[in-house]
């Protein structure tokens, strides 16, 4: 399973990621996370991974990325060499923006792609692709070549908005698997942000309960902690095998 985490900015898609990452763990699978987020940092710490080494690196860099691209070379780095392991869960970042000035992130979403396209999943294994916010990755075809979109909804306007949007996208890069997780909601919330989205014609695999743990080690920038947001992971994780 190759599977996009997409959503709002500030949605919860790297919280998110990393709930499922565990969950999807905890249940025997061979998780890899697959950070295509050019901008945020976060998901990293969140999973207790420091400084980790990018697949632009292998490059030198994105003008040597760059190079390879203008001379039309194969684009299929070994990632194995810069990966990280927390947790018993694979990271992989794939680069960021480090300097004003530097350009646009377009060079980030070809290699994404690229990297994506060739990473081959088993039986028991799954890639879980944390993207920008937003839906410029849907507009580059980043995710053309994953399995399924989870698109994070919090309760706002803005991401009922996006999600219709996103779906119409998605089934344009042939992606047919898409379905929403509704985040930081309670019980009042979730039936009636169901209810819209049902009308919209978009599955929801489940819901994420706002969750104090996981907003305080955010804000003190620890490794993620949750407490009813891990039980919820759970019950969508589970919703998530079951229903493939
Ligand atoms: N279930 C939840 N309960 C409480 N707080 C949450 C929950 N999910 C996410 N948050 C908080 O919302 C904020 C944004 O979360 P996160 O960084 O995961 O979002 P994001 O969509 O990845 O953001 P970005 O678009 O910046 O990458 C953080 O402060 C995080 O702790
Ligand atoms: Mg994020």
């Amino acid at each position: 399973m190759k599977i996009a985490i997409s959503g709002k900015g500030g949605s919860g898609k790297s919280t998110v990621t990393v709930l499922l990452a565990r969950a999807l763990s905890g249940m025997g699978f061979e998780v890899t996370v697959f950070d295509a987020d050019e901008s945020n940092m976060g998901l990293a710490r969140m999973l207790g991974v420091s400084d980790p080494e990018t697949v632009m690196d292998l490059y030198g860099g994105k003008q040597g990325f760059k190079r390879v691209l203008n001379a039309g070379e194969p684009i299929n780095p070994d990632v194995s060499l810069v990966e990280s392991k927390a947790e018993g869960i694979r990271f992989v970042r794939v680069g960021k923006i480090e300097r004003g000035g530097e350009g646009c992130a377009c060079l980030m979403g070809i290699l994404a792609k690229e990297v994506l396209s060739k990473l081959k999943t088993g039986d028991r294994e799954v890639v879980l692709v944390d993207t920008e916010a937003g839906i410029e990755h849907l507009g580059r075809g980043v995710d053309q070549s994953v399995d399924a979109i989870l698109f994070v909804v919090d309760p706002t306007f803005d991401s009922l908005m996006l999600v219709e949007k996103a779906k119409r996208m998605a089934l344009d890069l042939g992606v047919s698997r898409f379905m929403a997780i509704l985040n930081k909601v309670d019980e009042q919330l979730t039936p009636l942000l169901h209810e819209k989205l049902e009308g919209m014609g978009v599955k929801v695999l489940g819901s994420i309960r706002r969750d104090d743990k996981v907003f305080m080690s955010s804000l003190k920038g620890d490794k993620l902690e949750a407490g009813v947001a891990m039980e919820d992971a759970v019950k969508i994780a589970k919703a998530l095998v079951e229903g493939w």
